[in-house]
């Protein structure tokens, strides 16, 4: 299983933004994570598909695109043309959630399907098998700087257990309120994509990366 550091650049500094990216990326940050609000499925809002396809240009990471949208196959097209890698839709924001991993398949793009801290596990499991990652809400979305909501431990736990009973390779991705202090928690649990935005960004991004990816490297 690969283990990998997603900063969220929603807590990134944006008068330096390029900048920021880079030092994670040179500490061996892998993918880069990037928060779409719409105002309707969550309050915020945040940026979207001109901003992914600017920062695209400046690096090399795996644009792991976290759609907090309503019907959100109305733009896995426009972020496939903007860089996208990976799109990862709400389950509880799809009217047709086979459509929209399918719409995300044809465009190329690997399947994120991600759920809300209020929305049991078992509502995927029959989905597993069609989808590349399983994102486990640890907050509520919508803002950063959340605490961690410590039941999300047993849904990891739960989903990594249908993963493996189903013969599957899925990566189970974990977003929000991680930390230095709590991130093993996390990996312990099943998880292998882990998302930090205040835990990277709000100190120096070359140092926190480098600090993740010395945990990370214990579970290799
Ligand atoms: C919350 C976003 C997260 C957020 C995580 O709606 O999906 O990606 O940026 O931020 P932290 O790591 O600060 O909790
Ligand atoms: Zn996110």
């Amino acid at each position: 299983m690969n283990y990998v550091l997603a900063p969220s650049i929603l807590s990134a500094d944006f008068k330096v933004l390029g900048e920021q990216i880079r030092l994670t990326e040179e500490n061996g940050a892998k993918y880069l994570h990037f928060d779409v609000m719409d105002g309707m499925f969550v309050p915020s809002i945040s940026f979207g598909m001109p901003v992914l396809k600017s920062i695209r240009s400046a690096t090399g990471q795996v644009m792991d695109a976290h759609l907090m949208v309503e019907e959100p196959i109305r733009y896995v097209e426009a972020f496939k043309n903007a860089g996208a890698d990976i799109v990862t839709v709400h389950l509880e924001a799809c009217k047709d959630v086979d459509a929209t991993i399918a719409k995300i398949r044809e465009c190329g793009m690997k399947v994120g399907l991600s759920i809300c801290p209020e929305t049991d596990a078992k509502e995927v499991e029959g989905l597993l098998a069609k989808i590349d990652m399983l994102l486990v809400m640890s907050v509520h979305p919508g803002f950063g700087g959340q605490k961690f909501i410590p039941e999300s431990l047993d849904k990891i736990r739960t989903i990594r257990r249908m993963i493996n009973e189903q013969g599957l390779n899925v990566d189970i991705q974990v977003d929000g309120g991680i930390y230095l202090t709590n991130v093993r928690e996390v990996l312990d649990a099943g998880a292998n994509i882990i998302v930090a935005g205040s835990a990277v960004f709000g100190g120096n991004p070359a140092e926190t990366t480098k600090e993740f990816m010395e945990i990370l490297k214990d579970y290799e």
